[in-house]
């Protein structure tokens, strides 16, 4: 019998690293779908955020907290007892939770960042563990920009916190200046040269700025020992972004013969689980993107259709049914009901919390249904998002638009939509319809954003399909993203614009834990 291989622990950070990248924030109701689809994914720890950042991301730490059976729920904190004291909070209801607390170990961030002398970030790492273990047994730390860290000062550091009750020690490859080799062996060395280091778990947490953020996780993994990595969906992250988890389960998963580690992931979300992701975040997959790209499994060349053909084996490593890719389903239609409908729904892993909620979302179904025959899954989870984005921070509220455009003339746009419950009537023009409804919502709005992009992506295929918009919009220094699908791309883009309006006006300002 083979000999049982160990396990490699998957700590996803969508929620809070991935949400630091320009634009990707997301409200509690999303970031609860999302939580309750990496359950489903089966993740062993999500990070749901940073509680000490904003009153937004405690109360949606909170509330997953308050969800999540299965996995392990985690915040991030600085080292100090506020941050500490606000994720233990947050994470109370949790039956499994981390508390996951870092500090800057680099002498540039100590110096120029933190104006701290070494001896004040060692003694304040191990207060923080110490403080943390008040909470919960089980603690990560994290040396941060600890790959551009000196050796001698990482080892004080981190033989203190393990000391003080730090289960988890993760490397941190902050501004994703790390090599394979180099990353792999500065874990090892510390591992080896830290008396105390058998007592840890060690980790892996790469961000992605010269493209390797998966090839240095994995020499960490191989070459250094840890045995977790932290990931996000689709690499979403700061900058570049983050490792990509999909990317490491599959890596392990196709090379088990080179890796010899177990993963608890069920891969067959994978694909799910990027859709409801980028859905909601805004960010578009590359379509060459790996694993779950829409061209990841296509073969286009002939020689290679003829090779697919004959044997899957000779030009496919992985099958695109193991990561959850399936072909178009229609699931739904005009003449479905309700029940069909919330079955529909709990077979999407998408749970809502009323039963007016889900009459709302019904009644936004049979619309649709109304204008197009088929309905797919990816057109149920885009009506779901638009009715979520409308229940929070609902400022403006589209209602209806009217459009003109001929060759020749310019086009003209006319658009109803609500500011808190009251209705307003506006018109524009534009350069083209997109840009006349626009300047239509603007005549009112007045918001002085703006507009960094506008992107549109057929949801299904074929011209029956939804167009789903994204506008990114920046003001202050703030940059959001708003997300709006219909048949229609004109009043996709006004739902659009008036969901990343309507996220400008909350005023949950967050604060980022690199700053
Ligand atoms: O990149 C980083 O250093 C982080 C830490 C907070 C772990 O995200
Ligand atoms: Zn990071």
């Amino acid at each position: 019998m083979a000999a049982s291989a160990e396990k490699l622990i998957i700590f996803d950070t969508t929620l809070r690293d991935g949400e630091q990248s320009p634009g990707a924030s997301m409200t509690k109701d999303e970031k609860i779908r999302i939580a309750r689809q990496l359950e489903r994914l089966k993740v062993d720890i999500i990070e749901a955020g940073f509680a000490a950042s904003s009153q937004g991301d405690f109360e949606a730490i909170r509330a997953i907290a308050g969800i999540i059976k299965d996995s392990t729920v985690c915040s991030l904190s600085r080292a100090n007892d506020r941050d500490i004291a606000r994720a233990a909070e947050a994470l109370a209801a949790a039956p499994r939770k981390r508390i996951h607390t870092f500090i800057a170990t680099s002498a540039l961030h100590m110096e120029k960042k933190l104006r701290m002398t070494p001896d004040q970030v060692h003694e304040q790492a191990r207060l923080a563990v110490r403080f943390a273990r008040q909470f919960t047994d089980d603690v990560e730390f994290s040396p941060e920009d600890g790959s551009r860290s000196d050796m001698d000062f990482l080892c004080r550091v981190i033989e203190s916190v393990i000391k003080e009750g730090a289960s988890t020690i993760n490397f941190a490859d902050t501004v994703g200046y790390g090599v394979p080799e180099l990353y792999g062996q500065m874990i090892r060395s510390l591992r080896e040269r830290i008396p105390n280091s058998d007592k840890a778990v060690w980790s892996v947490h790469c961000h992605n700025d010269l493209g390797m953020a998966v090839a240095n996780s994995l020499a960490g993994v191989m070459i250094g020992g840890a045995r977790q990595v932290e990931c996000t969906i689709n690499g979403l992250g700061e900058r570049a972004g983050n490792t990509a988890l999909e990317e490491i389960v599959m890596a392990v998963r196709t090379r088990r013969d080179h890796f010899n580690l177990d993963i608890g992931v069920d891969a067959s979300q994978i694909v799910p689980t990027s859709k409801l992701v980028s859905q909601i975040t805004g960010f578009a997959v590359q379509p060459n993107k790996s694993v779950v790209g829409a061209n990841a499994f296509a073969h286009a060349s002939g020689i290679h259709q003829d090779g697919i053909l004959k044997a899957r084996d000779t030009y496919e490593i992985m099958r695109a049914e193991d990561v959850g890719w399936t072909a178009n389903k229609i699931v739904l239609g005009k003449l479905s009901g309700r029940n069909a409908f919330k079955q529909r729904l709990e077979e999407l892993g998408i749970k809502l919390e009323s039963e007016s909620e889900v009459n709302a979302a019904f009644g936004r179904f049979k619309e649709l249904a109304d204008r197009k025959s088929d309905i797919f899954d990816e057109d149920i989870m885009a009506l779901v998002s638009d009715e979520q984005q409308s229940h929070e921070n609902e400022h403006y509220r589209y209602v209806s638009l009217s459009q003109h455009s001929e060759t020749g003339e310019r086009p003209a746009a006319e658009i109803v939509f609500s500011v808190d419950g009251k209705e307003v009537r506006c018109s524009g023009q534009g350069n083209g319809p997109v840009d006349a409804i626009v300047n239509a919502i603007e005549s009112n709005a007045q918001s002085g954003c703006e507009l960094l992009l506008f992107s549109v992506n057929a949801i299904t295929t074929g011209t029956q399909s939804q167009g789903e918009v994204t506008m990114r919009l920046s003001k202050a220094g703030r940059i959001v993203n708003g997300v709006g699908a219909d048949l229609d791309i004109v009043v996709a883009s006004a739902k659009a614009y008036l969901s990343a309006l309507n996220k400008l006006h909350s005023k949950t300002e967050k604060l980022n834990p690199q700053l």
